[in-house]
């Protein structure tokens, strides 16, 4: 089931966002969060850095990684997680796939699922792609699918060129946690922000679940929250805001 939280802005869903992340790390004594890297959840991690909860308690396991990047190279999402959040507070462990796996990254992608299987995921943050993907899964990508090496498309290409010097530095692959790995997690936290995520946003609202676009998987999960600010909630009708909003401030 989905629930739309509607914000005014990108530092409004990042507040929203860290208070339901925040409740869950205080609701038990182990707990799982499942992390995602991008540009949506930079503001919910500045909240990490500055308001300090206590995660002695907290695994992390995050989305997904590039293939062919170590974990120290500054591009890698091992490396954004560390400078924008494990380098700050003491989690339990943090866990990132291996992007670099010397075996394979099919090696790593199976490596992966059981260290999933091990740490069920409470609550996972997600961000969307302007073309409907969900970690790197990309259109067309299975709902049936553990974790995986996966060809990024042109879009995605384009949309992280603006990480690296040049487009032609981007990596072409990634391990990323599949469709079905995601939809085992007990709740799901989705964020977007600014017009780019409007038709993806809109699509997600709209469509059953289909594999060409791959977030509305999410249709299938029984407890989905979506905080998108006004302007990527800027195609949806009144019916719809009203249908699917839990509450707006
Ligand atoms: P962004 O990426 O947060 O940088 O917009 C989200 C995504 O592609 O999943």
């Amino acid at each position: 089931m989905l629930k739309l939280v509607l914000a005014n802005d990108e530092k409004e869903i990042s507040q929203k966002a860290y208070e339901i992340m925040e409740q869950e790390i205080n609701s038990k004594d182990d707990v799982t969060l499942g992390l995602a890297t991008g540009s949506s959840p930079e503001g919910i991690y500045e909240l990490f850095r500055t308001k300090k909860p206590k995660t002695n308690h907290v695994t992390t396991v995050n989305l997904d990684e590039y293939l062919g990047l170590e974990g120290t190279h500054p591009k890698s999402y091992r490396h954004f997680m560390n400078e924008k959040l494990f380098n700050h507070l003491p989690f339990k462990e943090t866990f990132v796939p291996d992007g670099a796996h010397p075996i394979s990254g099919e090696e790593a992608a199976k490596e992966y699922d059981a260290i999933l299987n091990d740490h069920p995921v409470d609550l996972q943050l997600l961000g969307i792609g302007e073309n409907g993907h969900i970690a790197f899964n990309e259109p067309g990508a299975s709902f049936d699918a553990g974790t995986n090496v996966t060809d990024l498309t042109e879009s995605t290409i384009n949309a992280n060129s603006r990480y690296f010097k040049t487009k032609d530095e981007v990596p072409t692959q990634a391990v990323t946690m599949g469709i079905a790995s995601i939809l085992k997690a007990k709740k799901i936290l989705l964020i977007a922000s600014g017009e780019k995520k409007a038709k993806a946003i809109k699509e997600l609202i709209e469509l059953a679940p289909t594999e060409t676009m791959p977030a509305t998987a999410l249709k299938n999960h029984p407890d989905v929250t979506i905080v998108v600010d006004k302007k990527a909630a800027s195609l949806l009708n009144e019916k719809q805001l009203k249908q699917y909003s839990k509450m707006s401030s």
